[in-house]
């Protein structure tokens, strides 16, 4: 198994966001993951294209954009052209999926569907065969510091099982108050994908964190 730390720069000093994403890939990131809030689909505001294709030049790793828009299509070319590996997105918040999913694919990005933790694992009945990612929400979206909600530990080992039946390479991405100490745990669940903002961000040593997190991994 291949697993990958997600660090979200939703919990970086914004004032120093190139440096902070510099920082972080140097400290061992495997992706960024880049959290978008509209103050309409989620209850706060962050970033947009803009500040995704001004850091795109200082970003070695994939981008993982995780929308909290709605609407989303409108948006999608535009993260595209922002330098976006991967694009996921909420199907509470597109009018229709499918159709989100296959435009993801056209701008030459990957999709993924975002599942928050009161979504049923149905979304994924007809979609599943054409995502790359499924990322799995243990807290409510919206925020980062938040408490990682421990029922979502079944879904994930269900998630997991879906992705083995499809014989496919989908990776299984945690989103919500991930950090070292709960990290195996997640892990053992199914989960390949591990996004942490406040653990990594709010930690002094972003290299040691992200090395305690691998060492947990490790020994599974
Ligand atoms: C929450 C965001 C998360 C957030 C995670 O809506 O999608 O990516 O940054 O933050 P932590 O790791 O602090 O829970
Ligand atoms: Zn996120």
């Amino acid at each position: 198994m291949t697993f990958r730390i997600a660090p979200s720069i939703l919990s970086a000093d914004f004032a120093r966001l190139g440096e902070e994403v510099r920082a972080v890939q140097q400290a061992g990131a495997d992706l960024v993951h880049f959290d978008v809030m509209d103050n309409h689909y989620v209850p706060n505001l962050t970033m947009g294209p803009l500040v995704c294709a001004a850091l795109k030049p200082l970003v070695q790793v994939p981008i993982d954009v995780h929308l909290m828009v709605r609407p989303v299509d409108r948006i999608v070319p535009d993260f595209a052209k922002a330098g976006a590996s991967i694009i996921s997105f909420h199907p509470e918040a597109s009018e229709h999926v499918d159709r989100t999913i296959a435009l993801i694919r056209e701008c030459g990005c990957r999709p993924g569907l975002v599942l928050n933790p009161a979504t049923p694992l149905a979304v994924l009945d007809h979609t599943l065969e054409k995502l790359d990612l499924v990322l799995l929400m243990s807290v409510n979206p919206g925020f980062g510091g938040q408490q990682f909600i421990a029922s979502v530990l079944p879904k994930i080992t269900a998630v997991r099982k879906r992705i083995a039946a499809s014989g496919r390479d989908i990776w299984l991405e945690v989103d919500g108050g991930v950090k070292a100490e709960n990290i195996a745990e997640i892990a053992r669940a199914g989960a390949d994908t591990f996004v942490a903002g406040s653990a990594i961000f709010g930690a002094k040593d972003y290299a040691a964190t992200i090395r305690d997190m691998r060492a947990r991994l490790a020994v599974l």
